[in-house]
């Protein structure tokens, strides 16, 4: 029922800190070597790289932007998994969890913001899992979507979009892609606050959540880990959250 992770590959994306750092990490715990896609934090991916090694395990710090121009090209996610398996040797799991968070609202969202929402967040994901699927044929994927899909997030509309687009393709790829490969998703509540946002502002949000509290991104990790090693899940949406999406269901309350 649950698998041993000790000996797999892996390619977590936008893994050189936060979640995705905190989630390459666990891997490595669990024995797994890994491939951390970066953009811009080459010194971050870099320590974590070191820290993976500290742990025994492998680690390659791979680069690749997912934005408009660059992404698409051998640089970008069309290449990356190919490139990612070249380096350790194949991929047995696929870690889609780089995004972009811009703030914009139904008045002043740009078609430029939609387009780029959906590129780094939805498209390069999809990219991504299909190389997966056509180059290996089995193993597993788990998407970080966000729980504000059970409903909006209207002061970041282009990227609540894309990932209202990413939980869909979650599900369509763990029809798609089975029996080879499972596919799975975590919906992450107030984990860290974004840039531009301290902890002052999170504390706020606390409150609105139903257990007063927000989380590490160890805690979101663990979640992954119990989703990767399953054998028997799959299309499934774990929301990591303290229940903020259940303010979905108290009308007038809504925190966001
Ligand atoms: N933090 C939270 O509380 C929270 C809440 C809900 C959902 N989530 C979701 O959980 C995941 C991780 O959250 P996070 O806050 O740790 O993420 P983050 O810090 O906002 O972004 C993760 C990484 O994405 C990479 N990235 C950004 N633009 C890119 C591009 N154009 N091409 C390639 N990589 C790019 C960055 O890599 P570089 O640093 O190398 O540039 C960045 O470190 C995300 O999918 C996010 O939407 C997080």
């Amino acid at each position: 029922m649950l698998r041993d992770l000790a000996g797999k590959k892996a390619l977590v994306t936008g893994a050189a800190r936060r979640i995705g750092r905190a989630v390459a990490m666990a891997l490595a715990r669990e024995g797994a070597d890994v491939v951390i896609q970066f953009m811009s934090g080459r010194a971050e991916a870099l320590d974590t790289c070191r820290a993976i090694s500290a742990l025994g395990a492998r680690c390659w710090p791979l680069e690749a932007d997912f934005s408009s121009g660059t992404g698409s090209g051998s640089a970008g996610y069309e290449g990356l998994v190919e490139r990612a398996g070249g380096l350790a040797g194949g991929i047995d799991i696929l870690v889609n969890n780089a995004s972009v968070f811009p703030a914009n609202t139904l008045y002043d969202v740009t078609l430029k913001n939609f387009q780029a929402g959906m590129e780094v967040n939805a498209w390069a994901p999809l990219v991504l899992s299909r190389n997966f699927a056509r180059l290996f044929g089995k193993g597993m994927i788990l998407n970080m979507i966000d729980t504000r899909v059970t409903g909006f997030d209207w002061t970041h509309a282009a990227y609540i979009w894309s990932k209202h687009v990413l939980l869909s393709m979650t599900r369509m790829m763990a029809v798609e892609f089975a029996p080879g490969i499972a596919v799975n998703g975590i919906s992450p509540g107030l984990i860290l606050p974004p840039s531009g946002k301290d902890e002052t502002y999170f504390k706020a949000m606390e409150k609105t959540v139903p257990l007063k509290k927000s989380c590490t991104a160890e805690e979101v990790a663990d979640i992954a880990m119990v989703l990767l090693k399953s054998e028997f899940i799959t299309g499934e949406v774990i929301r990591v959250d303290g229940g903020r999406h259940l303010w979905e269901y108290v009308p007038g309350q809504h925190p966001d």
